[in-house]
Formats: C-alpha cells, sequence, structure tokens
C-alpha cells in the first residue's frame, strides 16, 4: 500500500510528460474524495474533479461506478491497476486533466483483462487503450523497469479451472496424492460483509503452512490473497456460508505461476487428512 502511494506521488511531481494541456472548461469543480470510494484513499492527494474522466456527473454515480473496480484493485493484477483507475475515476484537483498514457492502460489492460475474464467480465469499452494520449502528450506515465523487476521476482497466482473441493480425505496411499505438487496452505476463511452494496462480499483469509515449498514466508498470506480474489469461481464454492471456514490448498509453483490442484475441506474429525499432512511432511517424493 505504502509503495502504491510513493509511486504515485513521485509520477505525479516527476514523471508527467508536460506538453499541451487538456482545456478543462469552467464547469468541473474540487471535491474531498468520499470515504466510500476505498480504491482511491491513499492514493496521495485527497481531493478530485467532478465530472471525472469516465463521465460521473454526480459523487453517487461515481461511488456506485468504482465499487465494481474494487475488486480488481484488490487482486494487484498490476503495479498501477490503482493508479490508472483513480486517475480516471477520481482524477487529480490540478489546473488541467491528466490523462492515463496510452502505455500504461495497455500495460494495465494486458495483465488485468485475464482477471476480468475469469470473472466473467470484458475489458469495457469506456477504457478503450486508444482513447488515452499516446506517450509524448501530457500524461501519467508507468514506471516500466519497475514492473518488471516485480513481475519477475514473485509468482503470481493467475485464472485456473476450480478444482473439486474435497469434503473428506479418503485416500489409502497417504502422501503420494501430495507428491505432483509442493506446497500446502490451512487457509481460514471468512466472508464478511463489505462497508458498501449489500450484495457485496469481503473475504478475510488467515495462512499457516503445511509445507512451504517454494513459497517465500512473508508472500504467502498475500499471494493466497489474490488467488482467492482472482478465482473468485472457486472461492464463492468455497465460502457458501457465513461460518469461517478451513481449507487445505495444495500446490506448484510452475513458470511463476500458483497453481492450486487440491482443495480439501479441513473438518477436525477428518484425522486422515492430518495425518496425511504430517506424513507428507517428512515424505520424499520419487
Ligand atoms: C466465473 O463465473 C462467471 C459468472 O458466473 C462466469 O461468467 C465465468 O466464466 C466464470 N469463470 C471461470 C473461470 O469459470
Amino acid at each position: 500500500m505504502l509503495l502504491t502511494v510513493k509511486i504515485l506521488v513521485f509520477i505525479v511531481s516527476g514523471f508527467l510528460r508536460v506538453g499541451t494541456g487538456f482545456d478543462i472548461g469552467l464547469s468541473t469543480k474540487c471535491v474531498v474524495i468520499p470515504k466510500e470510494m476505498d480504491m482511491c484513499h491513499e492514493i496521495g492527494y485527497s481531493e478530485m474533479r467532478l465530472p471525472n474522466l469516465m463521465g460521473h456527473t454526480s459523487m453517487a454515480e461515481v461511488v456506485l461506478k468504482s465499487t465494481t473496480w474494487q475488486h480488481l484493485v484488490h487482486t494487484d493484477c498490476h503495479p498501477h491497476v490503482r493508479m490508472f483507475l483513480c486517475s480516471l475515476f477520481a482524477p487529480i484537483c490540478l489546473d488541467t486533466f491528466i490523462h492515463p498514457c496510452r502505455s500504461m492502460c495497455v500495460g494495465v489492460r494486458d495483465s488485468c483483462a485475464p482477471v476480468l475474464a475469469c470473472h466473467g467480465h470484458a475489458w469495457p469499452e469506456s477504457l478503450d487503450c486508444n482513447r488515452f494520449p499516446a506517450d509524448e502528450d501530457m500524461c501519467l506515465a508507468s514506471l516500466t523497469k519497475e514492473y518488471k523487476y516485480l513481475h519477475k521476482v514473485l509468482p503470481k497466482p493467475a485464472c485456473q479451472t476450480c478444482p473439486a473441493v474435497e469434503e473428506l480425505f479418503t485416500h489409502k496411499r497417504v502422501p503420494e496424492v501430495f507428491c505432483d505438487s509442493n506446497f500446502a496452505v490451512k487457509v481460514k476463511l471468512s466472508k464478511k460483509r463489505a462497508v458498501i452494496g449489500d450484495q457485496e462480499y469481503n473475504i478475510e483469509c488467515h495462512v499457516e503452512f503445511i509445507t512451504q515449498g517454494s513459497l517465500l514466508p512473508y508472500e504467502t498470506q498475500h499471494m493466497i490473497q489474490q488467488w482467492l480474489l482472482i478465482n473468485e469461481n472457486c472461492t464463492q464454492r468455497m465460502t457458501q456460508t457465513h461460518r469461517p471456514m478451513v481449507y487445505l490448498l495444495v500446490g506448484k509453483i510452475e513458470e511463476g505461476i500458483i497453481l492450486v490442484n487440491q482443495i480439501y475441506r479441513w473438518q477436525r474429525r477428518d484425522s486422515q487428512l492430518t495425518l496425511a499432512t504430517q506424513k507428507w511432511r517428512y515424505h520424499k517424493c520419487l
């Protein structure tokens, strides 16, 4: 979160490509970014222009339309997704409108459109990258190098087919079923009603290692959270009630992508599962 703020301030002050400005006209005003619009908090400024660059004319409309993007921002599908969307939904209150550069749009679109597709949505017409200025004009630019660097280092969750959720562990030859995988995490999921909208839910997860494999200790919680947000369809199946549920997620990292291969419901009475995971820690896979 802090990193995003810093990058944004950095970009607004230093990476703005200055050329001809856009005529703002007299019809826009500066208003405080409302607290319901979580997505654009802590982005380095607190006031936005209304109407915004999406053509929303009332604050109610801005808040309503931005909530559908909240999920995408939380998936961290691109390091600049928040900045990109907020520059459109809550443009900074300067003398001119500053559009995101086309290159930033393309970068965000290429990374985030697959996540939208995973949720059953297409990249919207309103965010068609051809509508944004080319990089030689005044616009908000990406720090491409930094992105590539981050991208390379950390494995990422991606959209995948949901593994079946197995209710009871019934395998006889216990550890072999895990040998195709190299990590296992115990995940406690709770579904919380979101601040705005009756239909909106936040999923909270708590992650505990069974086998760490090639997962990094300090990034795992975040990565599993991202996996759950990207693979919303799988998450919905795992959180059908409001009771907190515990699952064992077993998977592997392949070419920088985190894949979950097996999901078991972790029930206390399922001693087989507990036993299997204990054995697996010391098991040498062939
Ligand atoms: C998830 O669900 C949505 C809506 O039901 C659907 O359109 C989409 O294709 C699903 N995604 C996957 C990966 O199955």
